[in-house]
C-alpha cells in the first residue's frame, strides 16, 4: 500500500453514528484507508453502508472487539495507524433491563482495543464518548470537560468506565488517546429505539407515542454529520490525554420534540401518551463545547430545525430500512418494554 496512506480501525461502523462516519469520509478521503469491525448486533445494519461497497479504501470485517485474536490480526495485516472506537451498546432503557452486555462491549471490548493500541504503539487512540457520563444537570449550568463523572444509567457507568481506562492508558503508557464526548444526535439511519426516530414511526403508524414522565426532560441535540465532523478534526488535531466536547448548544424538551414531529407530519398530539418515567432518568444535558471551538476551529453547521425536518422526511422516504427493522427485531422489544402501557 501507498506509504502516504494510513489505516483507521472503525469500531462499530455498521450503527448509526458510524455509518455515518463513514459515508462522509470513505469518499472524500482516499488518504485513509477504514477498516470496518462491527459484531452487527440488532444495531448493526450494512445496509446503511450500501454505498461504500465498491470503494477501494474500505473494508469490512464481522467480528466482536472483546476478540483480542482478531482485533491484533487486523492490526498487524491492516498496519493500523490509528483507532476510533464507536462501538457500544448505546441505548439506556436496554442497560436498564439488562447490563452484562453494556459492561462486556464498553468496558471489557474498549480494554483489548487499548491493548491492541499500546501493543502497535499506534499514533491515534480516539474514545467516542457521551455526555452522559457527566449525569444530570438542573436548570442551570452546562457540562465542561472538567464536570465531574456521575453517570446515572449502567449504560453512562459503562461509558465513563471506559473514558477512565482510556485516560489511564494515556498516563500510564503514554498512549495518544483522545476522548470526545458528544451530546443527543439524531438524523438519518438512527435506530427506532431512540426518541425521535420512535416517535416518527410511531405517528406514521398512528401508534400512540410514548413521553416518559412529564416530558419536559432536556437533551442537547446535534446533527449526526455534526458529530462525524468533530470527530474527524479531533482525531487530526486533538492533543493525546485531552478530552473534547461536542455539541450544538440545542436544547429542547421531549414534548417539544415530539410535538414538532408531530406538526411535521399533520398528526394529531392526541397520540401522545405519558407513560411511566424511565428509572434514574437524567433531567438535563447541556454541552458547552467552547474548547473544541476555541482550541480546534470546529463548530456544528447544520441548523436543528432544517435538520429535524430533513430527518423527518428521510424516515418518510426510506419506509423499507425501518419497515425491515419493525419485522425483526424492534417489534418484540416494544413489545418487551411497552406492551402493558398502551
Ligand atoms: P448504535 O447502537 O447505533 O451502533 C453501535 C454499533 O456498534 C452497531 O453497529 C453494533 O453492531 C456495534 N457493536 C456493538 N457491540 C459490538 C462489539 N462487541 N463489537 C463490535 N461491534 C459492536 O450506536 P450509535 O448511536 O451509533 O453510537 C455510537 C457511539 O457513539 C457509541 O459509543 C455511543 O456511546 C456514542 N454516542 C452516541 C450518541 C447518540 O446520541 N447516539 C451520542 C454521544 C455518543
Ligand atoms: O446524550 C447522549 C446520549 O443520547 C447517547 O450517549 C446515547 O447513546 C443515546 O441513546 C442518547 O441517550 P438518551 O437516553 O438521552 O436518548 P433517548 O433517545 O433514549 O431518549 C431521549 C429522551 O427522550 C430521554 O429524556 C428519554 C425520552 N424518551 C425516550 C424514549 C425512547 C421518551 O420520553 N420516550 C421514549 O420512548
Amino acid at each position: 500500500m501507498d506509504n502516504n496512506i494510513k489505516s483507521i480501525l472503525i469500531t462499530g461502523g455498521a450503527g448509526f453514528i458510524g455509518s455515518n462516519f463513514l459515508n462522509y469520509f470513505v469518499p472524500k478521503r482516499k488518504d485513509y484507508f477504514f477498516i470496518n469491525l462491527d459484531k452487527l448486533t440488532y444495531a448493526g445494519n450494512l445496509e446503511n453502508l450500501a454505498n461504500l461497497e465498491n470503494q477501494e479504501n474500505y473494508s469490512f470485517y464481522k467480528g466482536d472487539i472483546i476478540n483480542s485474536e482478531l482485533v491484533n490480526y487486523l492490526m498487524a495485516k491492516h498496519d493500523i495507524n490509528m483507532i476510533i472506537n464507536f462501538a457500544a451498546e448505546s441505548h439506556v432503557d436496554r442497560s436498564i433491563l439488562g447490563s452484562e452486555e453494556f459492561i462486556r462491549t464498553n468496558v471489557l471490548g474498549t480494554n483489548v482495543l487499548l491493548e491492541a493500541a499500546k501493543k502497535y504503539r499506534i499514533e491515534k487512540y480516539l474514545q467516542v464518548s457521551t455526555d452522559e457520563v457527566y449525569g444530570s444537570l438542573g436548570s442551570t449550568g452546562l457540562f465542561t470537560e472538567l464536570s465531574p463523572l456521575e453517570p446515572s444509567s449502567p449504560y453512562s457507568a459503562s461509558k465513563a468506565s471506559a473514558d477512565l481506562i482510556a485516560g489511564s492508558y494515556f498516563r500510564t503508557h503514554k498512549l495518544p488517546v483522545c476522548i470526545t464526548r458528544c451530546s443527543n444526535n439524531y438524523g438519518p439511519y438512527q435506530f427506532p429505539e431512540k426518541l425521535i426516530p420512535l416517535m416518527i414511526i410511531n405517528a406514521l403508524n398512528d401508534r400512540k407515542l410514548p413521553v416518559y414522565g412529564d416530558g419536559m426532560n432536556v437533551r442537547d441535540w446535534i446533527h449526526v454529520d455534526d458529530h462525524s465532523r468533530a470527530i474527524m478534526t479531533v482525531l487530526e488535531n486533538g492533543v493525546p490525554g485531552e478530552t473534547y466536547n461536542i455539541g450544538s448548544s440545542n436544547e429542547q424538551n421531549n414534548l417539544f420534540i415530539v410535538k414538532t414531529i408531530l406538526n411535521l407530519l399533520g398528526k394529531s398530539e392526541n397520540l401522545i401518551e405519558y407513560v411511566k418515567d424511565r428509572p434514574g432518568h437524567d433531567r438535563r444535558y447541556a454541552i458547552d463545547p467552547a474548547k473544541t471551538h476555541k482550541e480546534l476551529g470546529w463548530k456544528a453547521e447544520v441548523e436543528f430545525e432544517k435538520g429535524l425536518a430533513d430527518t423527518v422526511k428521510w424516515y418518510l422516504s426510506n419506509r423499507g430500512w425501518w419497515g425491515r427493522i419493525l419485522n425483526n427485531e424492534y417489534l418484540l422489544y416494544y413489545n418487551q418494554q411497552y406492551g402493558n402501557r398502551n
